[in-house]
C-alpha cells in the first residue's frame, strides 16, 4: 500500500534549515494498522502529509496505492488526496455554519455530484460511525467525540482506502479517545481500510497491528518491514 525508499524532507535554508525526514524507509501493507509515535518535532506530521499527497517537496521515492506521487500531474494528485486518502485531524476542522449531514458531504459540492446521492451517502457514514441521530447537529451542538465522528464520517464519504489521522485523538478525553479508537480498528478490522494514525498516546492505540517511532526525522523502530 505504501513504499518509501529513502525519503527526506528538508525545510528552510541555511541557519533555518530543520531535516524533518532523513531518508525515511518504510512498508505498509494494504489493511494493516499503524500508530506512528514519538515527541513533538519528530517528523510524525511531515511523513503523513507526504503519504497523503498533501507535501511532494521531498527527494527519494514515494509510492501510495501503487502510484508514484511525484509522477502525478496536480489534477491527478489532487484525485489522489479526495479518492483515496481519507485525512482526520486533532482540531475536527469541520465547519460551524454546517450541520453534520452538509459537513460530510462538502467534498461533493466541489466536484458537482449530484445532491441528493451526496446526501444519502453523507448519511450511510455518518450512520456508519454512529451519529444516526445526530443528522442534522451542527458542530456546536455536539460533543468532543461526536465532532471527531462527524469528521471521520466525511474522510470516509469519497470510501477511501488509506485513512491517515494526525493525533485524532489530542482534543479528546480518555475515554473519548478509547472510542474514537475502538472506531478506528473497526474500520480497519471491518471495513478492510488501512489506517494510519500519529499518536501522543501510544497506551491508547494497543491493538494496532504495528508501531512505528519516529525520532528527530528517522524511524528509530518499527521500519522497513
Ligand atoms: N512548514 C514548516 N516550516 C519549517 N519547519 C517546519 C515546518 N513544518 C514542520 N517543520 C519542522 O520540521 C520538524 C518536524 O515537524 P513535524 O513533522 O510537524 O513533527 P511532529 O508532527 O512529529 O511534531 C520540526 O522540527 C518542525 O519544526
Ligand atoms: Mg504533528
Amino acid at each position: 500500500m505504501i513504499h518509501f525508499e529513502k525519503v527526506s524532507r528538508v525545510y528552510g535554508k541555511a541557519e533555518i534549515r530543520t531535516e524533518a525526514l532523513r531518508e525515511v524507509s518504510l512498508e505498509v501493507q494494504a489493511a494493516s494498522f499503524v500508530t506512528v509515535v514519538g515527541t513533538s518535532g519528530s517528523g510524525k506530521t511531515t511523513l503523513l502529509n507526504i503519504i497523503g499527497g498533501l507535501d511532494t517537496d521531498y527527494t527519494g521515492k514515494v509510492e501510495v496505492a501503487s502510484k508514484t506521487l511525484k509522477e502525478m500531474s496536480d489534477k491527478e494528485l489532487s484525485q489522489f488526496r479526495n479518492k483515496t486518502v481519507g485525512f482526520v485531524f486533532q482540531h475536527f476542522n469541520l465547519l460551524e455554519h454546517l450541520n453534520a449531514l452538509q459537513n460530510v458531504s462538502l467534498p461533493a459540492f466541489f466536484s458537482g455530484e449530484d445532491d441528493k446521492t451526496a446526501i444519502e451517502r453523507a448519511e450511510q457514514v455518518l450512520v456508519r460511525v454512529g451519529l444516526k441521530d445526530k443528522l442534522q447537529s451542527r458542530p456546536g451542538q455536539l460533543s468532543g467525540g461526536q465532532k471527531q465522528r462527524v469528521a471521520i464520517a466525511r474522510a470516509l464519504f469519497s470510501r477511501p482506502r488509506l485513512i491517515l489521522a494526525d493525533e485524532p485523538t489530542g482534543n479528546l478525553d480518555t475515554r473519548t479517545g478509547e472510542q474514537t479508537i475502538a472506531l478506528f480498528e473497526s474500520l480497519n478490522s471491518d471495513d478492510g481500510l488501512t489506517v494510519i494514525a500519529v499518536t501522543h498516546e501510544e497506551f491508547l492505540f494497543k491493538n494496532a497491528t504495528r508501531t512505528i517511532h519516529m525520532e528527530d526525522g528517522r524511524l528509530v523502530s518499527g521500519g522497513p518491514e
